[in-house]
């Protein structure tokens, strides 16, 4: 096994001098014909001897009583009837919560499973369970309620305040100050593909079809909520219907189906319904945000102050970091960042798609476009301005940035210089129109992972980690890493995911799926390399694999001559991301049109300019940036995750209320990847870009529409009712 710990600069590798050309290609997805065929099996597909139905709270606190499952038992089909075990977590995740034995948590906490011969038998005797309450079962659903109560919580990747000099001060006498309070909703991740588990026993040893990110991690949850050894535990998600956080963790349906499973003797299945996505998986938090600026008059930023309150159950330590994109995005000689967490009695907060910076850069990257606004600098020269040159939080060095040469190469494609300085001064018909600017800044992170190849008798080369594939295009770039070191055109690659049987990886999440699971590829391939060198008697560094053939020592041998060879590589995290700043930055750029008089708002065009290391597939890393800017465009507009006060439930959890941009909100998306070049984040010199198009997008639209019609809406998303009283025509 070849190992690396990320210590010290990666210096030169093979990759740096492509020879296969594959490294980067925009290719298709290996895997693009079976899914539009119908023939890659989701967990979905695998069929199983009973089908479960979930059934979950009504009440929003309090405990379980009695469970009355006599007339749900006495229904046809219907082979068992299993209520939660007591003592286990409201939520199956790193920040598992442990509970009093048979405490309600939230509407929608699954309660009990019904098993029968049929969905529809299962669904029906659902319906017949009686459920008995008792104790208290009001419930706390408002975070303005709650936030004067929000606590100093324990820390969560970071602590909860971070800041460097006296930023009261610096305020204070700052010629020119911006002070903005801000809020947003709470999202759900509502992936198409519901959380979905089939479970089955052989002997003592179960198999676990279901969609999810993390499998070594899911996995180790899972053992120690069933109290059996993860070895025994098999866990499969070859494919998964997007996870943007929601599937990280394990989610209760899974336990459920196991406990069927071996007390049935026989696979069950059991899907979420969509509003049971909603209400008992998990959610992005709602935010209170406060941010304040100062500067100098020729707009030099000189404090920064960015606190955020945010939402969980009680006793849960995830808190969405509002304040990580604040961390170094401007140089500033003060900053003060801090994180207060409310309890509520609702679905737990998790993490969804850029936690942190997805919503805690809508209030900072608005209140920067107030500040220049105020300064009466344009918005793009006052980021470039104020761009540091090493990060200020922790005065490290940056692993590399690409923030200026976004914002600049942005501007100049966007045409940004036709955009109004002051508001309502555009106007097509009965349409004010504007364009917004927002900078992107999205946290670099790696873990460890490990990998294998194996050259096999036929000429294939197989490439194996249990890392998902959930719709970002793992398996394609795995194999264009795998093909381009080992000279193989894709179609000798086989890659083998999503399994617990595989090489253990970090999984997908975090954006770092790729760079952590294609640099243990990386390090396999090479540790196959020193074997093949070594069968050739030729030192590995003058050997060139093209096409098939190994090169070297005045010889070019078929590559499949050499088998059998197999090769094994692990990554882990060291100090370099504790001594180097990493990032991956960007700048997002939108312009919108705004009803005159109803207000309506029409995304017309969005740009964003990316600079995150090496793109390993320009076609699968495009999608993504994409996404990411379409949920931009949704926490901008649309997503609002709303809770009816009297009862705890979400109004609109489900796809037909809750709003999400549609083709016809979505314009035309332009997105440009800027080549660079990282000598520290990891041996493939990839960053992270799952996460970096969200981080944001919103705020260039919401810049966008007061330049359009000079209406600030700082509590997002922008509904009409708050746009609409600013308008002087409506
Ligand atoms: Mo991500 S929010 O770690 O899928």
């Amino acid at each position: 096994m070849k190992i690396l710990k990320l210590d010290a600069p990666i210096g030169e590798n093979r990759l740096d001098r492509s020879v296969q050309g594959l490294i980067g290609a925009p290719l298709p997805r290996t895997d693009g014909v079976a899914k539009v065929t119908g023939g890659a099996a989701y967990s979905a597909d695998h069929t199983a001897d009973a089908i479960g139905y979930l059934v979950t709270a009504t009440v929003a606190g309090g405990w379980v009583e009695a469970i009355d499952i006599a007339a749900a038992l006495a229904a046809p089909g219907v082979l068992a009837v299993l209520p939660r075990q007591p003592g286990l977590p409201a939520a199956l995740s790193t920040q598992a919560i442990v509970p009093e034995p048979r405490a309600v948590h939230h509407v929608g906490q699954l309660l009990a499973m019904v098993v029968a011969t049929s969905f529809e038998a299962a669904r029906h005797a659902a319906g017949l369970v009686t459920v008995h309450y008792g104790g208290d079962r009001a419930g706390r659903f408002d975070l303005a309620d709650v936030a004067d109560a929000a606590i100093v919580p324990p820390p969560f990747m970071f602590g909860p305040d971070q800041g460097t000099g006296d930023t009261g001060a610096a305020l204070a006498a700052a010629d020119v100050r911006v002070a903005a309070d801000f809020t947003t909703p709470a999202q759900s991740h509502a992936a198409i593909e519901p959380h979905i588990s089939r479970a089955a026993w052989e002997g003592d040893r179960l198999t676990i079809h279901a969609g999810y990110q993390m499998l070594a991690r899911g996995r180790a949850l899972l053992a120690t909520a069933l109290g059996i050894e993860a070895a025994r535990i098999r866990l499969i998600s070859t494919f998964v219907g997007g996870g943007f956080g929601g599937k990280t963790g394990m989610s209760w349906e899974s336990v459920f189906a196991a406990q069927a499973s071996r007390l049935l003797g026989r696979s069950v299945r059991v899907a979420m319904t969509r509003r049971q996505v909603f209400g008992a998986t998990s959610r992005r938090s709602d935010t209170i945000q406060h941010v304040e600026l100062g500067a100098t008059r020729d707009g030099r930023l000189t404090g920064i102050g960015h606190d955020g309150i945010v939402a969980n159950l009680p006793g849960d330590n995830f808190w969405e970091p509002t304040g990580m994109g604040t961390f170094d995005l401007y140089a500033a000689t003060s900053r003060s960042i801090t994180h207060r967490l409310a309890e509520v009695d609702m679905v737990r907060s998790g993490m969804m798609r850029a936690p942190g910076e997805a919503s805690g850069m809508l209030a900072l990257e608005c209140a920067v476009d107030e500040m220049a606004e105020a300064l009466d600098i344009d918005p793009v020269a006052l980021r470039v301005m104020n761009e540091p040159d090493r990060d200020p939080l922790h005065g490290r060095a940056f692993s590399s940035r690409g923030l200026v040469d976004c914002l600049e190469a942005g501007a100049e494609r966007f045409g940004w210089k036709a955009r109004s300085p002051r508001p309502l001064q555009n106007r097509d018909g009965g349409w004010w129109t504007g364009m917004g600017v927002a900078a992107a800044i999205r946290v670099n992170i790696f873990d460890s992972s490990e990998a294998r190849v194996r050259l096999a008798a036929d000429g294939m080369l197989m490439v194996e980690s249990d890392l998902t594939d959930i719709g970002t295009g793992s398996y394609t770039v795995l194999a264009q890493v795998a093909g381009e070191l080992l000279g193989l055109p894709m179609a000798r690659i086989r890659v083998a995911l999503g399994d617990t049987d595989l090489p253990a990886s970090a999984g997908s999440g975090g954006s770092y799926g790729a760079a952590s699971a294609g640099s243990a590829v990386l390090l396999a391939c090479e540790d196959l390399i020193d074997r093949i060198a070594e069968q050739l008697g030729v030192a590995a560094a003058d050997l060139t694999f093209k096409d098939g053939m190994v090169i070297g020592g005045n010889h070019a041998t078929p590559i499949e001559t050499l088998v059998p060879l197999a090769g094994h590589g692990r990554v882990e995290p060291g100090t370099s991301n504790r001594t180097i700043s990493q990032a991956a930055h960007g700048a997002h750029f939108a312009e919108v049109a705004v009803n005159a008089v109803t207000g309506e708002i029409r995304v017309r065009r969005m740009l964003g300019v990316f600079a995150a290391g090496r793109i390993l597939n320009a076609r699968t890393a495009r999608s993504q940036l994409v996404g990411g800017m379409i949920f931009g465009i949704g926490a901008a507009l649309g997503e609002e995750l709303l809770v009816d006060r009297s009862s705890g439930r979400f109004v609109n959890g489900d796809l037909g209320d809750y709003l999400l941009p549609t083709h016809a909100d979505v314009p035309d998306i332009d997105v440009v990847m800027l080549p660079e070049h990282d000598d520290h984040v990891n041996p493939l010199r990839a960053k992270g870009i799952g996460e970096l198009g969200i981080s944001g997008a919103g705020a260039a639209i919401a810049n966008a529409v007061y330049n359009a019609c000079g209406v600030r809406v700082r509590d997002f998303p922008i509904r009409l009712d708050r746009l609409l009283s600013g308008l002087p025509e409506a």
